[in-house]
C-alpha cells in the first residue's frame, strides 16, 4: 500500500511516499528557511506563499524518487493542524483536490502526534509510552495507553526551540537558532552561568521565558556583547556580578553562554521527563520535534533512560524536523483503523492532540 504524505504546516513544503508502514520510498522537503532570516523568524504570508508556489512540484519530485504513477497511490494523508493557517490550508486544498481527481481516500492528521509517530517507521509502537514533544512550537509531555494520549503538562509560554531561536537572536547568531547553538555549545563551559529553576503549578509544565530574560540580561551587562544587543534595558545586578568572573571576549562569553543556557534547558526537559516516566509507571519515552535533534538532548536522555531501565526511542535525524513520511505514516495508521476525512475537513491552527 502506498502512502502519499503531504505536510505543510509551518516553512516546509514537504511530500513523501512510504510503503505500508515501514519504507520511506522518497521524502522531498523545500524550505523556504532562507526568506525568512532576515527578518530572524517565520513570516506566515512567505510561508503560505512558498507552499503555494512549491507545492505542485515537490509532489512531482516525491512520485519521482519513490518511482510510482499518481494513480498507484492508495492514501493522501494531509497536516490539518497545528501551525499556520495559511500554509496547512495550501496543503489540506492540494490534498482534497488530488484525492478528488484520484478518486482515493484523504485523511488528516495532526502535525505534533505525527512527530511522534515518526518513531514508528523503523520501530514497533509500544502499547504504552510517555511522549516527549520538543519543537518550535510545541513543548509538551503526554502519556499514551488505551490507545489514547493523555496531555500531562506543557509549556506555558514560549517553547523550547522558540527559547533556542529567541536566545540566538539575542546573541545574534542568526535563524533558526537551535542548530548553530548546539555546536556552539559544545565549545563552551555549561557551568559558566547558572539560572534560576521556574516553578510551575502542574509539576510536567515548563516555562523558558526567565531564562530567555536572564540571557538577555547577562548580555546587557557584558561590555563585550553591548554592539550585539537590539534595544537597551536596565542592568541587571546578579547580570553584572556574573560577568566580572568573564574573561572580557564576546567569544568566549556567547561559547559559554551557550553551553550554559543548553546544560539548563535540556537538564530541565530531562529530569522531568524522567519522572514522568516514573511517576506514570510507564518504562517506554518516546521523542518527537525539531528539538529532537539536539546532541545534548539526545545524549542525556539516553543515559538516564539506560540507567532508569527506561526503552528511548528518538527518530533518525532526517525526521527530527518537519518531514512528510512522519504525516505519511500516522495517516496510514489511522486508515489501518478504520479511519478517513471527508472533504469538510478544516485547517485547524490550534489543533490539539487526541481531537
Ligand atoms: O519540529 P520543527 O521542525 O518545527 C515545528 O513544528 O516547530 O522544530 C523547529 C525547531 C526550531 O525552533 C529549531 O531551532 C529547533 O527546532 N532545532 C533545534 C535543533 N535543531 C532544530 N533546537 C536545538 N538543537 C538542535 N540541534
Ligand atoms: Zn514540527
Amino acid at each position: 500500500m502506498y502512502t502519499l504524505g503531504i505536510e505543510t504546516s509551518c516553512d516546509e513544503t514537504a511530500c513523501a511516499v512510504l510503503k505500508d508502514d515501514k519504507q520511506i520510498l522518497s521524502n522531498v522537503i523545500s524550505s523556504s528557511l532562507a526568506r525568512h532570516q532576515e527578518f530572524g523568524g517565520v513570516v506566515p504570508e512567505i510561508a503560505s506563499r512558498h507552499c503555494l508556489e512549491a507545492i505542485d512540484l515537490v509532489y512531482q519530485k516525491a512520485l519521482e524518487k519513490a518511482g510510482i504513477s499518481q494513480e498507484q497511490i492508495d492514501l493522501i494523508a494531509v497536516t490539518r493542524g497545528p501551525g499556520l493557517i495559511g500554509s496547512i490550508f495550501i496543503g489540506i486544498s492540494f490534498a482534497k483536490a488530488l484525492s478528488f481527481s484520484l478518486g482515493k481516500p484523504i485523511i488528516g492528521v495532526n502535525h505534533i502526534e505525527a512527530h511522534l509517530e515518526a518513531n514508528f517507521i523503523s520501530n514497533r509502537k509500544p502499547n504504552s509510552f510517555i511522549g516527549l514533544i520538543v519543537s518550535g512550537g510545541h513543548t509538551s509531555l503526554l502519556a499514551f495507553r488505551r490507545n489514547h494520549y493523555e496531555l500531562l503538562g506543557e509549556t506555558i509560554d514560549d517553547a523550547i526551540g522558540e527559547a533556542y531561536d529567541k536566545v540566538a537572536k539575542i546573541l545574534g547568531l542568526g535563524y533558526p537558532g537551535g542548530p548553530i547553538m548546539d555546536k556552539l555549545a559544545q565549545k563552551g563551559n555549561p557551568k559558566a552561568f547558572s539560572f534560576t529553576k521556574p516553578k510551575q503549578e502542574g509539576k510536567f509544565d515548563f516555562s523558558f521565558s526567565g531564562i530567555k530574560t536572564a540571557v538577555l540580561n547577562l548580555c546587557e551587562a557584558s561590555p563585550s556583547m553591548r554592539g550585539t544587543k537590539r534595544r537597551s534595558n536596565p542592568q541587571s545586578e546578579i547580570a553584572s556580578a556574573l560577568i566580572e568572573t568573564l574573561p572580557r571576549n564576546d567569544e568566549r562569553f556567547a561559547l559559554d553562554l551557550c553551553a550554559s543556557f543548553q546544560e539548563t534547558v535540556i537538564g530541565w526537559i530531562v529530569e522531568k521527563t524522567i519522572l514522568a516516566s516514573k511517576t506514570e509507571n510507564i518504562k517506554n519515552i518516546v521523542v518527537g520535534g525539531g528539538v529532537s535533534a539536539n546532541s545534548r538532548l539526545r545524549k542525556r536522555l539516553a543515559e538516564e533512560a539506560q540507567q532508569n531501565g527506561m526503552k528511548l526511542l528518538i527518530p533518525a535525524f532526517e525526521l527530527t524536523t518537519d518531514n512528510a513520511a512522519m504525516i505519511a505514516r500516522l495517516g496510514y495508521s489511522l486508515y489501518k483503523k478504520g479511519k478517513t476525512s471527508s472533504y469538510q475537513m478544516m485547517a485547524d491552527p490550534s489543533l490539539r492532540i487526541g481531537a
